[in-house]
């Protein structure tokens, strides 16, 4: 049961999403979370107490988005380079994530208060069998939940990610030549059969990991590095990117809020450019 303090905080944040939404509001928000260890050490705690504040932030963050009808919300987890990190360390964040993935499938949990369906994205071999086998369980139960779309990159690179939909391509279209071969439209229709090789933008995007999810409106990277860190170089051309000074675990209410309105004093300019480039296309 919610506490009346609660209950209060909720009504000021439902008129402060009111007031919001008289300008125009995201549909797609990226966060890259960094700077949990600098989080842990400031305070002098260990360095996993930095990733586990960063999941309580994480949490919030994803309920105030969810209350103020963002519908696509995308985290950047952990990397492909973040395996480099010493082994005792990349050993306890896939604990972590196993221990706060499971918590996230149980009954009580937002997930299921909101009907969130998961995406994890990313190289799922390089994770180990348990964290594996979480990621496979979770978007498994949830990919029949109509809410909000939390993505999850885990073991992911966007330099990766291009590789992946350019083999899948390739694949593609290596079966389409076989199956054009073998019932010998090659030679009754040579310059279709020419045509169909050829790998377009189309193609090559619809095996992207973020095949059907709009292009993050807003990229927010805390700590107030302004590296993108090879996350969505091909989805963020045109998103604002912003790089706010608090430790990912600090990342509040009104940090978010402030994040909108920057959002929306550069919201012109932005739809315009975009308008632009996919006239061009
Ligand atoms: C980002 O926080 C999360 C992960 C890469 C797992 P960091 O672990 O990079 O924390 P800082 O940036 O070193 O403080
Ligand atoms: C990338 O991690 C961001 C994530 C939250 C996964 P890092 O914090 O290690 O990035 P760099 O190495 O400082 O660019
Ligand atoms: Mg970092």
């Amino acid at each position: 049961m919610p506490t009346f303090f609660e209950k209060l905080c909720y009504m000021v944040r439902r008129c402060i999403f009111y007031v919001l939404s008289i300008g125009p509001m995201p549909n797609h928000i990226a966060f890259i979370m960094d700077g949990n260890r600098r989080y842990a050490n400031k305070r002098s705690l260990e360095r996993g107490t930095g990733h586990r504040a960063g999941f309580s932030a994480l949490i919030s963050i994803l309920r105030y988005c969810y209350e103020m009808g963002v519908k696509y919300v995308t985290i950047y987890a952990f990397s492909i380079d973040n395996f480099r990190r010493k082994p005792e360390e990349v050993q306890s964040t896939m604990d972590l994530m196993k221990e706060k993935i499971d918590e996230l499938l149980k009954e009580q949990s937002f997930v299921n208060e909101y009907e969130v369906r998961l995406n994890f994205w990313g190289n799922h071999n390089l994770l180990n069998d348990p964290l594996r086998l979480s990621v496979e369980k979770a978007m498994r139960s949830t990919c029949h939940n109509t809410g909000p779309v939390l993505s999850v990159c885990v073991a992911y690179t966007s330099t990766d990610e291009i590789a992946h939909a350019i083999e899948m391509s390739c694949h593609e279209k290596r079966d389409l030549m076989k199956e054009l071969h073998a019932c010998g439209c090659k030679n009754d229709f040579f310059e279709e059969f020419d045509m169909q090789s050829v790998i377009s933008v189309a193609d090559f995007e619809r095996h992207l990991y973020t095949s059907g999810c709009p292009d993050p409106d807003i990229v927010i990277r805390t700590s107030g590095e302004t590296r993108l860190s090879n996350f969505l170089l091909l989805q963020s051309s045109f998103s604002h990117l912003q790089n706010p000074t608090p430790l990912w675990p600090d990342f509040s209410f009104s940090h978010l809020v402030w994040a909108i309105l920057k959002y929306q004093r550069g919201h012109p300019y932005l739809q315009e450019r975009s308008r632009r480039s996919k006239k061009m296309e």
